[in-house]
């Protein structure tokens, strides 16, 4: 949510801060804005809409100077308008910020402030918070820049991530971040410096780079380099770490989306999320990253997944895999409410935490829950370096690569194969599986990535279907098993990018009142491959023909009995059931993408979502 860049260096700031906005406009993209410091005076530009309409606007009044920071906005205080977009700034521009997160306590300070003078451009919390460092200045005498941030930094209730620059400071920038993430790029040139929500822009400019921990503040300056203190004004030592990233990862490489080229990087992502763990030959499976922990595992009396979104239905597959494969009890927790309950954690539950951004902050919210009432916490994530990976006891990355589009795709099939190894683990050290299931399931999910490949060849006529039913403005997905939760992330899929209302069902649910909704106009997507419940999966079919609702069935190579009944059918390879999720989810990512597409709608930034979501 909301992307943050800042630059000081010897180069022009604007272009640089003007393309980190570009590759973070994934985060937030309902206003965007640039302040650069000219050596005098800080120069402000911003406006409502994309990076694009940022752009369009610097290049009518272009900002001079070698220090600035940027924004790109997800609204939480206030609409998307020009006032409200970051950055801001106190009178005459002589201090101004950005700012991920929220300060919850804003209205408190807000009120203090406007009985102490100051007046408020905007609806924003941010605004507040520069005007309380302004506040402290006025108030003491020589104080630094530094020591203003920190004080009104101790006042503040939320989370933040903050880049603050000055007028009197035409060589710093101070940044400090509490629940939202910031990292600091060293650049190539001494004094040089990036700033970012995360590396997506830094990685261009260097790979070495230091992630802020909660509550550290950076002095970062062009003479004196860069100072880590925290907010109780204690020196810290920056940790640099080398960036693994690579530069191409970051663009479209020829697709016309980034939604697309995910959805066609999931052979490779797939194939790297089990690179070096899985060795069919030899008849292993290890996760080295939870390695030390995996006693835990196969000792839990239960496994608590928790995770939001598409992560969650991850974790809905994670259920039948560890269920079937390992017999432990799974219990899969929104984070949202898991972390406002009451929760029954004992200190014998293993809680795995499925977030690809590793920045969700009700995921991490239901972590820091877990871990005080004594829990082992296990993380499954993307983004490496990210904070919920550097908040679990162990964990397992998944190592699909950064996923731009802010629908996700290959974060979700990698989750899953991650969730069928850590299974397969633990069900072969607790002796849970016979060795030839084992054995005959490693050579099956070895050969996922192919079967994923041939189902990608099926587009074209993934792309007529969708032609045929993009005007639709109602849709149901059904599933049974371990198709069930994929029959959500499908339903999930189609409604945040192409804005049509749909729903996923356990397909025998559908008679306890979806079915009421089924006429010539609702379509049905029917995950019906083979399996234990395939027959059911038929009747069910055979109930939403019979009411003359129009069938998209996924079924198995060479199925007769759903291809005879449904108006649709798109055959996906056959694979043994628990690894379906990774196979049959793949037509419903393509349908989705081309009924947006289609639709004429904004598949990599949908309306109102963002990539990452750092509030609660
Ligand atoms: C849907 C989607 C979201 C995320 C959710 C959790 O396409 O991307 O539902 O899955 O916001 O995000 P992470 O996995 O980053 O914790």
């Amino acid at each position: 949510m909301c992307g943050i860049v800042g630059y000081i260096g010897e180069q022009k700031a604007a272009p640089i801060l003007l393309k980190g906005l570009q590759r973070l406009e994934y985060r937030g993209y309902d206003s965007a804005g640039i302040a650069v410091h000219d050596s005098v005076q800080i120069n402000l530009v911003k406006c409502k809409g994309k990076v694009s309409n940022l752009q369009k606007r610097l290049e009518e009044t272009p900002l001079v100077g070698n220090i600035g920071i940027g924004h790109t906005r997800w609204a939480t205080h206030g609409p998307p308008n020009d006032e409200n977009a970051h950055p801001h700034a106190t009178a005459n521009n002589e201090m101004v910020i950005i700012h991920n997160g929220i300060i919850e306590n804003f209205d408190t300070l807000k009120k203090g402030l406007i009985q102490r003078g100051h007046t408020f451009q905007s609806d924003t919390d941010t605004e507040v918070l520069i005007h309380l460092v302004d506040d402290i200045k006025r108030n003491e005498e020589d104080i630094t820049l530094f020591e203003a941030v920190r004080k009104a930094l101790n006042e503040v209730v939320g989370a933040y991530a903050i880049v603050v620059m000055s007028r009197e400071n035409p060589n710093q920038l101070i940044a400090a971040k509490k629940g939202s993430p910031l990292v600091i790029g060293i650049g190539k040139q001494e004094g040089e410096y990036f700033i970012a929500s995360d590396a997506t822009p830094i990685i261009e400019h260097t790979k070495n780079v230091v992630y802020l921990e909660d509550e550290e503040i950076a002095i970062v300056d062009r003479e004196s380099g860069l100072q880590l203190r925290n907010i109780k004004n204690q020196e810290k030592t920056p940790y640099i770490q080398e960036l693994k990233m690579q530069l191409e990862a970051l663009e479209k490489g020829g697709y016309e989306h980034f939604m697309l080229k995910e959805i066609y990087e999931q052979p490779r992502s797939v194939r790297d999320s089990m690179r070096g763990r899985l060795n069919v030959n030899k008849g292993i499976v290890a996760l080295g990253g939870i390695r030390e922990y995996e006693q835990k595992l196969i000792q839990a009396k239960r496994i608590i997944i928790v995770a939001c979104g598409t992560s969650w239905h991850a974790g809905l597959v994670g259920e039948y895999l560890f269920e079937d494969l390992a017999r432990i009890p799974v219990e899969v927790e929104y984070a949202s409410e898991f972390r406002y309950r009451n929760p029954i954690i004992a200190e014998d539950d293993v809680v795995i935490a499925i977030s690809q951004s590793g920045e969700t902050a009700d995921t991490l919210a239901a972590i820091e829950m877990a871990k005080q009432r004594g829990a082992t916490i296990i993380g499954i994530c993307n983004v490496i370096g990210s904070t919920i990976p550097r908040t679990t006891h162990a964990g397992s990355y998944t190592h699909a690569g950064p996923e731009i589009g802010v629908a996700s795709t290959k974060a979700f099939t990698a989750q899953v194969t991650v969730l069928t190894l850590m299974a397969l683990s633990v069900a072969q050290g607790k002796g849970t599986i016979p060795h030839s299931r084992f054995q005959r399931l490693l050579i099956e999910l070895d050969a996922v990535p192919e079967k994923i490949e041939k189902v990608l060849q099926l587009d074209d006529q993934i792309q007529y279907i969708a032609d045929y039913y993009k005007n639709a403005t109602n849709a149901l997905y059904l599933g049974r098993g371990i198709n069930f939760p994929v029959a959500l992330e499908g339903a999930l899929k189609l409604k945040e990018i192409s804005y049509i209302h749909a729903e996923g069902y356990p397909a025998a649910e559908m008679k306890h009142g979806p079915i009421a909704l089924i006429d010539e106009n609702m379509p049905v997507v029917v995950i019906a491959t083979q399996g234990a419940s395939y027959d059911k999966i038929v009747s069910n079919v055979q109930e939403v023909k019979a009411r003359k609702g129009k069938v998209i069935a996924v079924v198995t190579q060479g199925d007769e009995q759903v291809k005879a009944l449904a108006d649709h059918t798109i055959e996906i390879p056959e694979v043994d059931e628990v690894l379906m999720g990774l196979i049959s989810v793949i037509p419903l990512q393509l349908l989705s993408y081309h009924v947006a597409v289609m639709r004429g709608c904004n598949v990599d930034q949908p309306r109102n979502l963002a990539k990452s979501v750092t509030v609660e």
